[in-house]
C-alpha cells in the first residue's frame, strides 16, 4: 500500500468509527451532474457514489482503501443501492467501458505526472457523447504534502486540467484554495465538462463558464494490475453495467 493509500485508509477508518459520511464541497457540486452509468475512480468512503444510486445512477466505485471499500460494500448492501465497489490500485487501471458520467474528485494527483495525465486521457476518452467528466486535482501553490508518496504524485498547473477540456463544453470551472495543517495550503481545481454530441456541438446550454461558476481565488479559502482481495473483485473483471447479486436480490 502507498504512503497516500495508507494516509486516506487511517482517515476513513476513523471517520467510519465516527459515522463521518458527509460530501465534500467538490462533491455537492458535482450532484447536479451525475446521471447514467457512474463511474467513480478514487471513490473514497463512497458519499457521492452512493448518493448517486439513491438518486437512480448504476454505479462503480473504486478505491485502494480497504476500509472505504468496505463500509461502501456494508450501505449499499443496506440500502440495496445499485453500487458496486471495487477494491483496487488504478496505478495501472484502464477504464474497460464508456460510462455517462465518470468522476475523479481528489485523485489524480497521487501519481506521477505520465500516469495522472494518461489517466485523465483515458477518462475523457470513456464518456459518452453527452456524458460529464467531474475531475478535480491539486495544483501549483498547494504546499501541503504529508498525504503524497515522495516522487510518486503530481500538482498540476493552475490552467492544465481546464484547458485539457479544451473541445468540451464547459459547466463548471473553478479554483479553491483550503488551508491545511502547519499553515500550509491546498488549492484545488475542478472540472466538470460535457462532452459534446452532435445535438450539443456549437450549442452549449450552460452559460458562460465565468457565468456559470466565478473562479475562487486565493481569499477563498471558505469554503490493470489490480490488487486481488478476498469477496471485492478485481478491477480486470469489472463487466458492464450488470446489477451486483445483492440488488438483483433486492428488486
Ligand atoms: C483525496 S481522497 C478523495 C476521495 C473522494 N473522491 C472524495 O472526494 O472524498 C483520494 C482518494 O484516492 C485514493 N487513492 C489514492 N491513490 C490510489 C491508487 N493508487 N489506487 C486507488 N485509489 C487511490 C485514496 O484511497 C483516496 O480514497
Amino acid at each position: 500500500m502507498s504512503r497516500s493509500v495508507e494516509f486516506f485508509d487511517t482517515q476513513f477508518k476513523r471517520q467510519v468509527q465516527g459515522g463521518e459520511f458527509e460530501l465534500n464541497p467538490f462533491e455537492r457540486v458535482a450532484l447536479a451532474y451525475l446521471h447514467g452509468a457512474v463511474l467513480d475512480l478514487g471513490c473514497g468512503l463512497g458519499n457521492l457514489a452512493l448518493e448517486a444510486a439513491r438518486r437512480g445512477c448504476t454505479v462503480t466505485a473504486i478505491d485502494a482503501s480497504a476500509a472505504a471499500i468496505a463500509r461502501i460494500h456494508g450501505a449499499a448492501q443496506e440500502e440495496c443501492l445499485a453500487v458496486e465497489p471495487i477494491e483496487a490500485d488504478l496505478t495501472r487501471f484502464n477504464i474497460g467501458q464508456e460510462y455517462d458520467t465518470i468522476v475523479a474528485i481528489g485523485l489524480l494527483m497521487f501519481f506521477p505526472q505520465s500516469r495522472a495525465l494518461a489517466m485523465l486521457r483515458d477518462i475523457q476518452a470513456h464518456v459518452r457523447p453527452g456524458g460529464h467528466a467531474i475531475v478535480n486535482v491539486l495544483i501549483e501553490g498547494t504546499t501541503y504534502m504529508d498525504m503524497f508518496t515522495p516522487g510518486e504524485y503530481f500538482v498540476f498547473r493552475r490552467e492544465e486540467l481546464m484547458d485539457s477540456f479544451a473541445d468540451w463544453v464547459i459547466a463548471v470551472a473553478r479554483y479553491d484554495d483550503f488551508p491545511a495543517p502547519g499553515n500550509t495550503l491546498k488549492v484545488f481545481s475542478t472540472v466538470i465538462a460535457r462532452k459534446a454530441n452532435e445535438k450539443t456541438l456549437n450549442v452549449p446550454e450552460y452559460p458562460l463558464v465565468s457565468e456559470a461558476r466565478p473562479h475562487i481565488t486565493e481569499a477563498a479559502a471558505r469554503s490493470a494490475e489490480p490488487q486481488s482481495h478476498g469477496k471485492h473483485r478485481v478491477a480486470s473483471q469489472i463487466p458492464g453495467p450488470t446489477l451486483p447479486l445483492w440488488i438483483r436480490n433486492c428488486v
